[in-house]
């Protein structure tokens, strides 16, 4: 039996992740196994599904995360495909719990399907979200064509260049991405490292952060707020290339029209 069966607000969150996976792969962001999804589901955990017995032994983390602590998370699993993940979730996912030391996790259901290699990044970003009291619960990585390709010059990737850019694309970017996009320097993809870079850049205010070279990785309440975060970036990012490939450096819109912007939609920036 599915643990699905176990908890109506489960399966909403799976729902969720499937189709966002689904829109992944659909913008062309998720070649073969690319990108990854983790969702806090802890709220979603009924009795039955914690006297389950797990379907593996502990496995380290690599770290330890005192926040995550007893904590439940549905992940994609390591080298699935989002398209995969999209059409079967269950067979290309798996519910983890982290145990008491904050630094092992056992897979509980449904298959034992290893978590993504980027956990380490996933985990700490949540360990940090819970700490601080954060309402997130969802956190993506994925591929997004035309911001990587943005982060493959030294004119862009320094702080809030990239963000002044993308946000004078379009009035809705800074509306609906008011932290902008910050930058982690290339790093070693699922090494700690990396997990430990992505928590400085998000404790220096940003939902989205670039991975420099590789993708991007967003933090929201839902999986689905994570994902449009990311879109609208991109979209951005899209007409910056357009109007270059049109044979101009766009004008972008003014200071004084984004601090328009800035007042009507309340933001901090
Ligand atoms: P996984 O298949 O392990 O989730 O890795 C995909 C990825 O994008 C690594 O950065
Ligand atoms: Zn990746």
């Amino acid at each position: 039996m599915s643990v699905l069966n176990l908890s109506d607000k489960l399966r909403r969150e799976v729902d969720a992740v499937a189709e966002t996976a689904g829109y992944l792969w659909q913008k062309g962001w998720a070649e073969r196994n690319g990108g990854n999804i983790t969702v806090n589901v802890t709220d979603a955990i009924t009795p039955e599904i914690e006297a389950i017995t797990p379907l593996s032994e502990p496995i380290p983390i690599g770290m330890t995360l005192p926040h995550v602590a007893g904590k439940w998370f549905f992940c994609k699993g390591t080298n699935r495909r989002m398209r995969d993940l999209a059409r079967d979730p269950m067979a290309n996912a798996s519910l983890i719990r982290v145990l008491p030391d904050g630094a092992h996790y056992q897979i509980i259901a449904d298959q034992p399907v290893k978590p993504t290699s980027e956990l380490p990044s996933h985990l700490s970003v949540h360990n940090y979200l819970l700490a601080k009291g954060s309402p997130y619960r969802a956190s993506l990585h994925t591929h997004p064509i035309q911001l990587v390709a943005m982060s493959h010059t030294r004119e862009f990737p320094k702080k809030d260049v990239l963000t002044h850019i993308l946000w004078s694309m379009i009035p809705e970017t800074k509306a609906f991405c008011p932290r902008g996009l910050g930058i982690v320097p290339y790093m070693m993809p699922s090494s700690v490292e990396l997990a430990e870079a992505t928590i400085r850049a998000i404790d220096d205010d940003y939902d989205v952060v670039m991975w420099e070279k590789h993708g991007v990785f967003a933090v929201a309440t839902d999986v689905m707020e994570a994902f449009d975060m990311v879109d609208t970036l991109n979209k951005s990012a899209t007409i910056y290339r357009d109007a270059r490939a049109m044979g101009f450096v766009p004008d972008g819109m003014s200071d004084a029209q984004m601090r328009e912007i800035s007042l009507a939609f309340h933001l901090p920036k």
